[in-house]
């Protein structure tokens, strides 16, 4: 772990070296001075490279050190200064990575020369902080404000010929970076470098350039609703305008304090560092992901190229595995065929960005499309996403018994249908398993796995590698109606439906999630999945329709409360987005811009006279708090079914798989953070004045858990396992 020197001709190369990233620790900093010092001493060296080992420059701070300190650290700020003001020319070869902190460092250098693959970027917004060893100050100063501002906001890795385009790199190549790099600093050998030092130049001056400001900070405020780094960097760069350097460094330490004072980065930093324990899986009966090793996955096929099949094709293909496309007849094949080349089409364009294009057939797997259920025989894992319909997944899966080769995987995609029916009619039960993707599949990054009573630990290995391998965080979860995500978004919808009896509006509703940091409010979103999807299902569960109760009470179901507000909905033919109509207008029917209806209001204000429901008309916290802890209840239930195996894994599932706002930590993070006393008072008053919904009854483990305090998140496992040993 440390940085390396030697002498090409007359120019020191200086290769840090911390596998696997070359992530800058503290001993790495030590050890990037001292050979930095060193070599600018050293009389027989007249220019400086630095580069990383192993093909990576640098991926920036050490995770693994975030939250601690030590007294004789180094920092990056130090090292930048000392690289910047060197009177030797330096130059950074970029290979890989140069992220985060590493792309502060090279920027400190007078030169950057990359290889063509590489990506840079200073995405520390994505763990809730700003760039705060001067790359808030040199970047503005290297490429302008807007470029920088883009750059920094969003988090964005940028590919190394748009980085070229944009000014951040001198020169890209395509092989041996470092001798590119060794020749340019030959180059410029004698050259001046005051121009070459960022921090001493001013940064360039952009038309009204204050309204540019608000409007980026008006558009954070809407796109990043809640979260506090995104603005942070934008008054950070905002700095570069009126401070000189140095003191826009210290701006940046200013900001990095207040940040922290806010509990965000902290929570963003347990999403992030939540992502990689969910891949460290474990099962009740004691599996464990160290002591299995998945299968390899050569070939794959996806049955269904729906919505969902479609996304999974291309997800695959674009993991370089080789894929089979099956549909049920030609003209749906002819459609799926179409929408998938679509998809793969912009994976080149993606690729072509990032030079990656002189890989045979772009480093993306080969799609044969076919009708033929036959052409299986001989694949490793066969994915299912047909209709959502336990007798035609029942027909596919019996097919598959006798078709695929006996040590294939069989996967479905249901979105909540038992697993375990669906391997019962297989002669392979062990080899089933649920890759339960969200839409679209492409894109969305989370894949609930979900593991069958039978399901082996080899499958449950290879499935959760496959998600690694398709670039998503993959989540263990157990079998039972609806899985995880959907499960607890059962009750969080109960309290929207029947918030909208009691007389909030759906425009209120959403508004108020939306301002809590979701993505999307709940009505926005129903209208968007579909709001026939649950009409449906509720129709075959024989709560409405012709198979409801005949008799029985609108808005009671089982002697618990109901709500049929969305089938009456469904029934006038108000579907969501497909339809135009749905809890909002649309401009035509698969319109996406949602408009307040007059006619929604009308129809809920009929409906509570009908019904004579006396208004209600509850205020964001309200609306968010029986929303929330509706949500969070369920969670609790989760954890005591031994469905998720801790919070982190619900958390997970609702950072990447429901819009949930990340500076928020996730679901169970913000309970513990709001205090469990605090849920646990709010849903007993809120369970005593309503016996009849019996979803807001407080879970075991969410008294259990108050009952001592409320425990710390990462403390909830060892009560968990106390609990489940119990049940
Ligand atoms: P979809 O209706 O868009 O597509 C289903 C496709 O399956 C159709 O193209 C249909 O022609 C094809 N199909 C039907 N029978 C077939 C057969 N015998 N052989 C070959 N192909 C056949 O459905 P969608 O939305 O893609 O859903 C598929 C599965 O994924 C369902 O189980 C659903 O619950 C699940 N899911 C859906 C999500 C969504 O947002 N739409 C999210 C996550 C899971």
């Amino acid at each position: 772990m440390a940085a390396t020197r030697r002498l090409t001709h007359s120019v020191a190369v200086i290769t840090l070296n911390n596998p696997p990233v070359n992530a800058l620790s503290y001993s790495l900093r030590r050890s990037i001075i001292k050979e930095f010092v060193d070599a600018s001493k050293d009389s027989s060296v007249e220019a400086i490279v630095l580069c990383g080992a192993n093909g990576k420059f640098c991926a920036g701070a050490d995770i693994k050190e975030f939250g601690s300190t030590s007294v004789d650290s180094v920092s990056l700020n130090h090292i930048n200064d000392t690289i910047e003001s060197c009177k030797k020319p330096v130059v950074a070869a970029i290979e890989g990575v140069a992220l985060g902190g590493g792309l502060e460092l090279a920027l400190s250098c007078h030169y950057r020369v990359a290889n063509v693959q590489s990506l840079v970027g200073l995405p520390e917004v994505l763990i809730g902080m700003i760039p705060a060893a001067g790359g808030t100050q040199r970047l503005p100063r290297l490429i302008g404000i807007p470029a920088a501002l883009d750059m920094i906001v969003r988090g964005r890795h940028v590919p190394a010929t748009e980085a070229l385009q944009l000014g951040i790199l001198d020169e890209v190549v395509k092989t041996n970076t470092i001798d590119a790099a060794v020749q340019m600093a030959m180059k410029v050998l004698g050259q001046p470098l005051e121009n070459r030092r960022l921090g001493t130049l001013p940064v360039q001056a952009i038309p009204n350039v204050d309204t540019f400001l608000d409007t980026a900070v008006k558009r954070a405020k809407g796109q990043f609703r809640g979260a506090q780094a995104p603005l942070a960097c934008i008054e950070a760069v905002k700095a570069t305008l009126h401070l000189p350097f140095l003191k826009g460094v210290e701006n940046e330490r200013v900001l990095t304090a207040s940040l922290w004072s806010t509990g965000q980065p902290q929570a963003q930093q347990y999403a992030f560092f939540s992502e990689r324990e969910v891949g460290k899986w474990t099962t009740p009966s004691g599996g464990k992901w160290d002591k299995v090793p998945p299968k390899p996955i050569q070939t794959a096929a996806v049955i269904g190229l729906g919505t969902m099949g479609r996304g999974i094709v291309t997800s695959l293909s674009k993991a370089n595995i080789p894929v089979i496309a099956i549909e049920q007849d030609a003209k749906q094949l002819d459609q799926g065929r179409q929408a998938v080349n679509a998809l793969l089409d912009r994976e080149v364009e993606k690729l072509k960005l990032q030079g990656k294009t002189s890989v045979p057939g772009n480093g993306l797997g080969s799609v044969k499309f076919t009708v033929d259920l036959g052409d299986l025989h001989s694949v490793d894992l066969i994915i299912e996403a047909v209709y959502e319909n336990m007798q035609l997944k029942k027909e596919i899966f019996r097919k598959l018994s006798s078709i695929a080769k006996p040590d294939a995987f069989l996967c479905t995609n249901t979105s909540g249908l038992n697993v375990d029916e669906i391997a019962s009619v297989t002669n392979r039960p062990q080899q089933v398993i649920g890759t339960h993707f969200f839409s679209p599949a492409n894109i969305m990054r989370l894949l609930e796995v979900v593991r069958g009573q039978k399901t082996s630990l080899t499958t449950i290995a290879t499935a959760m590698s496959l998600g690694k391998t398709l670039g998503k965080v993959a989540v263990l979860v157990g079998n039972c109606p609806l899985f995880v995500g959907n499960r607890m978004l059962g009750p969080y919808l109960e309290q929207v439906n029947y918030l909208l009896e009691e007389g909030s509006y759906p425009e209120e509703i959403d508004q108020a999630l939306e301002e809590f940091g979701f993505a999307m409010g709940p009505c926005r979103m129903m209208d968007l999945a579909g709001l026939d999807v649950g009409w449906r299902s509720r129709m075959e569960q024989g709560l409405t329709g012709t198979n409801a109760p005949p008799g029985a009470p609108v808005r009671q179901r089982n002697g618990k409360r109901y709500s049929p507000l969305a089938d009456l909905l469904c029934e006038s033919g108000r579907f969501g987005q497909k339809t135009g109509k749905g809890w909002y207008q649309y401009e035509k029917a698969g319109g996406r811009i949602a408009k307040p209806d007059p006619w929604v209001r009308d129809f809920l204000d009929k409906y509570r006279r009908t019904h004579q429901i006396a208004r209600h008309q509850a205020n964001s916290q309200e609306i968010q708090d029986r929303c929330m802890f509706a949500l969070i209840n369920e969670g609790f239930r989760v954890l005591e079914d031994s469905i998720a195996s801790g919070p982190e894994d619900i958390d997970v599932i609702y950072n990447n798989g429901y819009g949930f706002p990340k500076h928020r930590g996730g679901p169970m993070y913000y309970a513990a953070n709001v205090g469990l006393p605090k849920v646990l008072s709010t849903l007993e008053n809120y369970s005593k004045a309503n016996p009849d919904v019996p979803s807001m009854k407080p879970a075991f483990l969410l008294r259990k858990l108050a009952a001592v305090g409320g425990p710390p998140i990462k403390e909830w496992r060892t009560q968990l396992g106390n609990t489940s040993s119990k049940l």
